[in-house]
């Protein structure tokens, strides 16, 4: 099968070797560090103000029966940005992404934020960010005919995957899952969009070993944001929550880190449409962990001297349990590059901002409350000012969470709203309402 056209290579982060994307290359042959894809952007010719034109009127074109699922898409909306050039015959699309925007209101006034906004990521087809990934990932899969897809996964990568592999006639995946350190929910995700589906004694950076391996091997085609082409379709994060600020730059995004592909991806973005001339500022960014699971965390407390790896611990946030992030190398650049912090913070932080969120009927998960939390600490240490324009990236949806938070509100915390079991009498029901 010849290589699809596509205007885009990949190009070593450390020693700028390139390689053609249709090689399945997740590591430098030169030197073994990551790759990033680097497209050809300047080739458009456009300017700042023809990229935006070009993506508004592209948001505000009506739909009809018509219609193809990428045309509505968030990805594929900034195409050119994603895999340039490349065929839209190819596109897989569910669609994702275009992903409500959500104005803080008195959740931002209670932690102090008078101008949060809250990316709501859960609202993709399989509840993550990580269909964007995986619209970009398959999609090349399906162009370069790679039939068997794999990842590790802490239960969203892996449900995003399997549902993406199910779009395209003969493809299969496997995937990889730390055994019972998953959500049933999560795991229910991948078990019933059909992937071959392995639950290893290990954590999530052993089954990471295993698939990389396996991939190295030439078995399967990697899904992990290993591979550079996945983080080209989350980089849309940034740039479409710019573009639903009506291209107001934020002063900060939050965003929740575990192995870093996403606070790196959405750095990229933001760097390019910086060069493009389409941004005329730089935001911040921050990259907040759990107390449990913190080697970036403690790498930037070093100054990146050393890059620190741990054994994760658990945590609520267990889609974030990793002890060694894979693109630490790309998301230390963009903290860098973008005069960025890094925080964790604690299970009761993170729980009580879980619970506050939803309790303000904003339904985010675990490690999303985990960016949230670092926002509102970050704000009471007077990194961020009140009055900052902060998005926050909400990662998942609460739903895959279910199970902690019914133990939350039959726990101990701040929040907690018990359930109560009464009898069945008017009396009873009287009685509960006080
Ligand atoms: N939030 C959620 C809900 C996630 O599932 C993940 C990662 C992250 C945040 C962190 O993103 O790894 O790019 O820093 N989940 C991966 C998975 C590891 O397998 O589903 P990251």
């Amino acid at each position: 099968m010849p290589a699809p056209s596509v205007a885009a290579r990949f190009r070593c982060v450390a020693c700028a070797a390139e390689y053609p994307l249709a090689e399945a290359r997740t590591a430098c042959a030169a030197c073994g560090e990551l790759l990033d894809v680097a497209p050809d952007l300047a080739s458009f010719g456009f300017s700042g103000a023809a990229w935006r034109d070009l993506f508004d009127r592209r948001r505000a074109a009506p739909g009809s029966p018509e219609t193809r699922a990428y045309e509505r898409s968030g990805v594929w909306r900034y195409r050119e940005h994603v895999l340039p050039g490349l065929d839209t015959e190819y596109l897989v699309s569910k669609p994702e992404g275009a992903t409500r925007l959500y104005a803080g209101g008195a959740l931002g006034e209670e932690l102090g934020l008078s101008r949060l906004f809250v990316k709501h990521e859960g609202e993709n087809p399989t509840l993550s960010f990580k269909d964007r990934g995986m619209a970009a990932g398959v999609t090349w899969a399906k162009a370069c005919g790679f039939p068997l897809v794999g990842c590790a996964s802490t239960g969203d990568t892996s449900a995003a995957l399997a549902a993406y592999a199910a779009e395209v006639p003969g493809m299969r995946a496997v995937v990889l899952l730390p055994h019972a350190k998953i959500t049933d929910e999560q795991l229910s995700q991948a078990l019933a969009y059909g992937a071959t589906t392995l639950g290893l004694d290990t954590d999530f950076d052993g089954c990471m070993k295993i698939i990389a391996a396996l991939a190295d091997e030439g078995r399967v085609y990697l899904l992990n944001s290993k591979n550079a082409v996945r983080l080209e379709g989350q980089k849309t994060i940034g740039i479409e929550a710019i573009h639903d600020l009506g291209w107001a730059v934020p002063d900060w995004f939050v965003v929740p880190v575990g192995n870093a592909g996403n606070v790196s991806a959405i750095g990229k973005g933001l760097r390019e449409w910086l060069s493009l001339g389409i941004l005329d500022k730089k935001p911040r960014i921050a990259g907040i962990q759990a107390d449990a699971a913190d080697p970036f965390y403690l790498s930037y407390q070093g100054g990146f001297k050393e890059r620190i790896t741990r054994v994760a611990g658990d945590t609520a946030a267990s889609a974030i349990r990793i002890g060694a992030p894979v693109s630490h190398p790309k998301a230390q650049r963009e903290i860098g590059f973008f005069d960025g912090v890094v925080e964790r913070v604690t299970e009761a932080e993170l729980l009580d901002a879980f619970a506050l969120a939803n309790r303000h009927g904003l339904a985010i998960c675990p490690n999303s409350a985990v960016a949230l939390a670092g926002a509102a600490k970050l704000r009471r240490e007077g990194v961020i000012k009140k009055t900052d324009l902060v998005v926050v990236v909400a990662t998942a949806h609460a739903l895959k969470f279910s199970g902690t938070m019914a133990a939350y509100h039959r726990g101990a915390g701040r929040l907690a709203n018990p359930p109560r079991r009464v009898p069945a009498t008017l009396d009873a029901v009287r009685a509960a309402l006080g």
